[in-house]
């Protein structure tokens, strides 16, 4: 399989189009004052009932939706998350429909790039239909997968630092992926819901090369339909406060697990991960080292009509990509909400609430029981020291070259104040209050 030409649109910046057109791509940058927001918008599902009343209605709330959400926060990039329309009731008049929906970022000047949905496909419509009405416009960032790849928006697209940042190496600072979760069906049939294993392939050896060339780099994914490893969260997720967002709906995940969502944990770059698809749910929580988030639903079309619209909006800061960045949901009537920090590794603020967390439900468990002190059991203590000696025999401050004098050692060869795993698995560890760890005394 070959690899995406990464120098051919990362430093000349030219794009080949499915007609074989070239066309210029302004790399797109930081800016200098290091913020970059990105917009989604998904679900938008337009061109449904074209011809009832309701139809073209719905399509001008979600013009609407869009143009008010654009004109409030001013992003430097939109990305759309797939069910742009609802192309299996098209006839074959569906690019006037693709035409229509990004008219609000045309018309705006904003960069845009976007990945479909299952119905982003239909008997008179094809994916390359709508990526090639969407490659006229000069600003758009819509590419198609690498020949052998099965799906269609398996591509990514790289962002630059600051252009007051000097760059020699011309390295991107962000990578944003797009992967085809697929589904829906033509006149030749249904097609599977999955991201392709010839995808997951082709994202693990570009990032293989990646890195190579230029180290790791922070990034995050965009996709339709979410993973499986979103259900048991969703399910939970009335007990996780620190988890924000709508969950009035049901999860249908990919009908397939390819190793997709592992790729993305294993690569360490993917910060998070943002998908649609589910029009109920806007929710974000922590999973494993990548952050799993919805996006809000921006379209009036898709048959629903008790939800209010919206969308996800992404900040970052150039300095701190590999730390905390932040998203929250922007309803159509203007509200603010959901706010989400995204933590990366270095994530102090929810280690504390946690520990603040644990030490609340000890304080509780002591009032209940009139204790005056809590210890841990001597079990439980060398259970945890031997599982945090065992996770951190392979990690560099146990390695000779820094084994005493080191900060993380003491004179007895004992590792102190550290947590070696990630922050998420640290809070879902302390987040198990146990009280058979512990002995209450009077
Ligand atoms: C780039 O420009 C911004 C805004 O003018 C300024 O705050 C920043 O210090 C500049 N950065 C560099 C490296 O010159
Ligand atoms: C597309 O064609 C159908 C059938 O002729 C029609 O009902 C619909 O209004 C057309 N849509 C647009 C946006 O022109
Ligand atoms: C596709 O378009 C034709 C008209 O060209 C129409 O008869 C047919 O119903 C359309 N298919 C769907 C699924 O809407
Ligand atoms: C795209 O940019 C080129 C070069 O700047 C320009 O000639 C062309 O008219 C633009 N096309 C559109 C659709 O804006
Ligand atoms: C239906 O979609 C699949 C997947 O995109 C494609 O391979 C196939 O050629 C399509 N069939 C028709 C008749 O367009
Ligand atoms: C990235 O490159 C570094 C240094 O060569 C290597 O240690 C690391 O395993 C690579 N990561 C991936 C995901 O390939
Ligand atoms: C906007 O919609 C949300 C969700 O339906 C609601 O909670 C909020 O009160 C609304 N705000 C305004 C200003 O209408």
């Amino acid at each position: 399989m070959q690899n995406l030409p990464i120098y051919a649109f990362g430093l000349c910046a030219v794009l080949i189009t499915a007609s074989g057109i070239q066309l210029p791509r302004d790399p797109v940058h930081f800016n200098d004052d290091g913020t970059f927001k990105i917009v989604t918008f998904t679900d938008l599902h337009y061109g449904e009932g074209p011809g009832t009343e309701q139809g073209p209605a719905n399509d001008l709330k979600s013009t609407k939706v869009m143009t008010d959400i654009l004109r409030w926060e001013h992003p430097d990039f939109v990305v759309y998350t797939g069910d742009l329309m609802s192309a299996e009731v098209m006839f074959p008049n569906g690019s006037v429909y693709v035409d229509m929906l990004l008219k609000p970022v045309v018309d705006g000047g904003y960069r845009w790039a976007s990945t479909y949905g299952n119905h982003d496909i239909g008997n008179n419509v094809t994916r390359e239909e709508i990526l090639e009405t969407e490659q006229k416009y000069n600003l758009s960032y819509t590419q198609h997968g690498v020949d052998g790849v099965e799906g269609t928006t398996n591509y990514f697209v790289p962002i630059y630092p600051p252009k007051n940042v000097s760059n020699p190496s011309e390295a991107p600072s962000l990578i944003l992926w797009f992967f085809d979760t697929r589904g829906g069906r033509n006149s030749s049939g249904g097609i599977p819901a999955y991201v392709h294993e010839t995808a997951v392939e082709w994202f693990v050896q570009e990032l293989a090369s990646m890195n190579a060339t230029w180290g790791p780099i922070p990034a995050l994914a965009f996709f339709h339909y979410p993973t499986a490893e979103y259900s048991p969260i969703h399910d939970e997720i009335d007990q996780r406060p620190e988890c924000p967002g709508q969950h009035d709906d049901i999860v249908t995940p990919q009908e397939r697990d390819t190793g997709f969502m592992q790729a993305l944990v294993n690569s360490g770059t993917v910060k998070s991960a943002f998908v649609g698809h589910n029009h109920g749910n806007g929710w974000c929580c922590y999973y494993q080292s990548v952050d799993l988030c919805y996006n809000r639903q921006s379209g009036h079309g898709g048959g629903w009509v008790g939800w209010t619209r919206g969308s996800r909006v992404i900040t970052l800061n150039h300095a701190t990509l590999w730390g905390q960045t932040n998203s929250y949901i922007r309803l159509e009537n203007g509200t603010f909400t959901d706010f989400f920090p995204s933590l990366g590794h270095n994530a102090v603020t929810l280690m504390m609430e946690n520990q603040m967390d644990f030490v609340i439900k000890c304080v509780r468990w002591m009032t209940e029981r009139q204790c005056s002190l809590v210890t841990v059991t001597e079990t439980a203590e060398a259970k945890y020291m031997e599982k945090i000696h065992g996770e951190m025999k392979e990690m560099v401050w146990m390695s000779p070259g820094c084994n005493p004098p080191s900060q993380y050692v003491d004179k007895f060869g004992r590792i102190v104040a550290l947590y070696p795993g990630t922050v998420s698995s640290y809070a879902t560890e302390i987040r198990n209050f146990s009280p058979n760890h512990l002995n209450f005394i009077k």
